[in-house]
């Protein structure tokens, strides 16, 4: 049996006994202890507890790991990319630097559509090795649970594509990737004026091979002005439940029109994006079961109003932090930026973001069995820090790579 023993861990961060999704008050709650060890077990934390309660040492046989003065956390449960992509878009990047908005961008036939013309091209094989390299990426970054969409493809061909690079991904990837079924992301252009036939290829033509092959587990639509409307969410959400697919959508970046509310009636697993949220839909988010993720990173990326992650906490509601690694709204998959900017500019504490990036996260891609706390049973995905002061000094020293090693079920990445 492979064995790894973690001894004189300064802190061992996010510890629990049950698993409980954090709301509200709760969120802070990030229960730690001081002078740790942890032992993994054949890629599974199999013990922890502190110092003193660890016997003899000495007559451990497996990989020993000094870590005084080493913070260890959870690995980051990122439950929210689209890190499948078949090239960056820098250029409008700069277009926007140049004062272009991102929905100009959208509606002169860039954004979704640029990568979904480029999607049409690109092999299985070049979308594969692209994808493999941003996974290897992030989790060096810390990443130890992931979620990915599909939604650059907006053809049957090219969706699942997608989906199908996905799955292969998943069946050679080291941490659990979770798939999520994003036809509904945009209208190729000749049915900008007539959505009925392409809702008609997402749920007659996509659909069914999506369930056929078990190639998705949850289903999306980006409800917005100028993309999905509520009623046509309701309808792709309802056709993606009948195929068994739980939703899990894109709604208030640019606009509030309902979508929370539609959501909750779904009975989401989560809203994401959340930037325009109004009294009334973070009220009716706090009070539901619906989990609310927040990109901060695609904020920032684009300029806009952080989301109101305060209000949000304080109305009661379960949040969690994601990544939105794409090449549109924020090419970048560093969960330790999103945790830094969630302190900084949604002014949630280090404990918050902590636990919205992990056990919060786990729970918004249906992982919270196998990631997202030190937990005995789950897996050994875990961050171990440099030296570093105090759990504060993480977020607080943002763009500074604080990782000493990253383990994945165990093993140094
Ligand atoms: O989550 N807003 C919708 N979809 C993506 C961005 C897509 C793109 O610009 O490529 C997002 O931000
Ligand atoms: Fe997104």
């Amino acid at each position: 049996m492979a064995s790894t023993l973690l001894t004189n861990i300064k802190l061992l961060a996010g510890v629990r006994n049950r698993n409980s999704l954090l709301r509200g008050p709760d969120l802070r709650l990030l229960s730690s202890i001081a002078d740790a060890y942890l032992l993994v077990e054949d890629g599974v934390i199999a013990e922890y507890g502190s110092m003193d309660q660890l016997d003899d040492p000495e007559s451990f046989a497996g990989t020993m790991i000094n870590a005084s003065d080493q913070l260890v956390l959870p690995a980051w449960c990122d439950s929210h990319t689209h890190l499948v992509y078949p090239a960056s878009r820098e250029m409008e990047f700069v277009d926007k630097i140049r004062g272009v908005s991102y929905a100009d961008i959208a509606a002169r036939g860039g954004g979704i559509l640029n990568s979904a013309a480029r999607m049409a091209d690109a092999s299985e094989m070049e979308l594969l090795r692209s994808a493999w390299g941003r996974l290897q990426e992030i989790m060096q970054q810390g990443t130890g649970a992931v979620e990915i969409k599909s939604g650059y493809g907006l053809t049957v061909e090219s969706e699942l594509k997608m989906l199908r690079v996905i799955r292969r991904l998943r069946e050679s990837s080291p941490i659990p990737i979770r798939s999520t079924f994003l036809g509904a992301h945009t209208y190729p252009l000749h049915y900008k004026d007539d959505h009925e036939p392409y809702i008609r290829q997402v749920i007659d033509e996509m659909l069914p091979v999506i369930a056929e092959e078990g190639l998705a587990d949850y289903i999306d639509v980006f409800c917005e002005n100028g993309f999905f409307s509520r009623e046509e969410m309701a309808r792709i959400c309802e056709a993606g439940k009948r195929f068994g697919l739980v939703p899990k959508l894109h709604v208030n970046q640019l606009n509030s029109i309902g979508g929370i509310e539609e959501a909750i009636r779904q009975q989401a697993l989560s809203v994401d994006h959340l930037e325009t949220m109004t009294g009334q839909d973070v009220q009716l988010l706090g009070q539901s079961d619906v989990i609310g993720t927040l990109l901060p990173t695609a904020a920032f990326f684009l300029r806009m109003d952080y989301q109101p992650a305060r209000a949000l906490i304080d109305a009661g509601a379960a949040i969690a932090l994601a990544s939105d690694f794409n090449p549109g709204s924020s090419p970048s998959g560093n969960m330790n930026f999103v945790v830094s900017l969630a302190c900084i500019q949604l002014r949630m504490l280090p404990e918050e973001a902590i636990n919205a990036a992990t056990i919060n996260g786990a729970y918004a891609m249906g992982l919270e069995d196998e990631v997202g706390s030190i937990q005995v049973g789950k897996r050994a995905n875990l961050i171990l820090t440099k030296p570093i002061p105090s759990l504060a000094y993480y977020p607080y020293s943002f763009g500074t790579n604080l990782i000493d090693k990253v383990l994945i079920n165990g093993e140094t990445v």
